[in-house]
């Protein structure tokens, strides 16, 4: 892509919750919202929302707002959620089999296909319908179900070797929840899911309750 052309990182990281919004009020069958609605909704300021959208054309009208239907629709495309992804999970312990066990995903296009473990106790065993596969036949599944998305939900000592795996077999895009830096080539984006994160800013603000700016 052309430089001008590109987002910067933290607008990107806004149009998830932009996106879940706008579902909502589908849902409820509201068909036009403005900037200063959307404020209200997702705590970020309307002039924000404003510069934003602008990023992806002018989506907005003046003195109407935005067409809910259209943006919604516009921002899956950017998002890249017009399509569906076939999608594995190594490690299927307590996280791995939650994640497995959570249709939401799926509901949004992205589908586990396998779960894959070393622990013979678990491998031949399903979780709602998808299989736990011995991890030594990762590769193979990988490369003949066109899988694009490789998530790690082992202990963070073996993170890094199912991350090689995955780049061998040509995985492009990684879900990692091990607490756990790793080395990924440079065509491959990944993503680190850390819910202590979370948790400990939770409890910065419960220590600090007044003592912060939202947003
Ligand atoms: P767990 O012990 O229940 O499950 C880990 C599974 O990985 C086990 O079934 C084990 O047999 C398997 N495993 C280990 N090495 C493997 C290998 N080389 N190939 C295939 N399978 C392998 O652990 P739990 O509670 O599910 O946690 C999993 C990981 O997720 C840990 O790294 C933990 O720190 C992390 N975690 C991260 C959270 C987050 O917010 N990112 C929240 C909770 C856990």
């Amino acid at each position: 892509k052309e430089k001008e052309n590109r987002v910067s990182i933290t607008v990107i990281r806004r149009l998830p919750k932009y996106y879940r919004y706008l579902g909502e009020l589908l849902k409820k069958g509201i068909n036009r919202v403005s900037s200063q609605e959307l404020s209200e909704l997702t705590g970020f300021t309307a002039s924000q929302i404003r510069q934003d959208l602008n990023n992806f054309g002018g989506f907005g009208q003046q003195g109407y707002g935005y067409n809910v239907e259209g943006l919604y629709y516009q921002l899956g495309k950017i998002l890249g959620l017009d399509r569906t992804y076939n999608t594995v999970i190594v490690g299927a312990g307590n996280l791995g089999q939650a994640i497995a066990n959570y249709k939401g995903f799926e509901d949004a296009g992205f589908k586990v296909l396998s779960l894959f473990d070393k622990n013979p106790k678990l491998i031949g065993l399903k979780i709602r319908d998808i299989e736990i596969r011995d991890v030594d036949e990762l590769e193979d599944f990988i490369k003949e179900n066109n899988v694009e998305i490789g998530i790690i939900t082992t202990p963070k000592e073996n993170a890094q070797e199912i991350a090689d795996i995955y780049m061998k077999s040509g995985i492009k895009g990684i879900w990692n929840f091990a607490p756990a830096d790793l080395k990924v080539d440079d065509d491959v984006v990944i993503e680190n899911v850390h819910l202590n994160e979370s948790l400990f800013t939770l409890s910065y603000f419960l220590k600090n309750k007044s003592d912060y700016v939202k947003n």
